[in-house]
């Protein structure tokens, strides 16, 4: 093997080329640790995320584009498509579910199987169609057999929805369900806490935040029919929400 197809292997293992630092005598074995020697001060190389632009300055397409291609976790590995959002951009109301399911990964829409049909009903109940609010997830890949996201996960997607919550700036959101509460308030308060309450996501403007309101996840409705009262109490709240005049 000639020096450039060396360099070219090396590079493929993403493994930096061994340049020994003036006056810093060479050790006998390069000692390489996560594809860089070890004593090697300069900053790591850049992953390509960071090398591109901000996930904070994209707009909707570029935004589109940067999920779709997006490797940053394991669940890229088994997703059918991302599952990106849907609805009015310019929305008064965004919805944050936890993730896509197998409907929603087969036809990269979130909510579209039999949670997203009650979702529909409950919000038609407080006179909203579904193309007048914003519907997204905690994390935009399906996680295999639905399982909660990881932190890992949520940390690799949560800049995704943090840019979209950022471009529709809405007067509300709604996290429904726990896993999709906690992940968006960074909290490990229980679902029974959290409701009732406005909570505050912040925004990336210092100081800014957006009111969060959190119910059941239509999921868990569907298994625990007894609560929709309690949904319904919560939906008058939201509903009672979006009616004060925005400050
Ligand atoms: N459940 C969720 O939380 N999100 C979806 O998109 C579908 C089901």
């Amino acid at each position: 093997m000639d020096a450039r197809q060396h360099r070219a292997a090396l590079a493929a293992l993403e493994i930096i080329e061994w340049v020994p630092a003036a006056g810093i005598p060479e050790p006998a074995l390069p000692l390489i640790e996560k594809g860089r020697p070890v004593h090697d001060q300069r900053p790591a190389p850049q992953t390509l995320d960071q090398r591109e632009s901000s996930t904070e300055e994209l707009g909707w397409e570029a935004l589109r584009a940067r999920v779709a291609a997006c490797t940053a976790c394991e669940l890229c590995r088994g997703r059918t498509q991302t599952v990106f959002g849907v609805g009015d951009p310019r929305a008064r109301l965004v919805i944050v579910g936890e993730a896509p399911g197998a409907e929603e990964d087969r036809q990269g829409e979130p909510f579209v199987g039999p949670a997203g049909r009650l979702l529909d009903e409950m919000l038609r109940a407080i006179g909203l169609g579904r193309e007048q609010v914003y519907i997204c997830n905690i994390l935009k890949c399906r996680p295999p057999n639905n399982a909660d996201p990881t932190p890992a996960q949520a940390a690799a997607c949560r800049p995704f929805l943090a840019r979209q919550i950022a471009l529709i700036n809405p007067q509300l959101i709604l996290a429904v369900g726990r896993v999709a509460a906690q992940n968006l308030l960074q909290v490990t308060t229980p679902l029974s806490r959290l409701r009732g309450q406005i909570h505050h996501f912040a925004t990336v403007d210092p100081g800014a935040s957006l009111p969060v309101w959190v119910t059941y996840h239509p999921a868990y409705l569907l298994r625990s029919p007894q609560e929709k009262a309690r949904a319904w109490e919560d939906l008058k709240a939201v509903r009672g929400l979006l009616e004060r005049p925005s400050p």
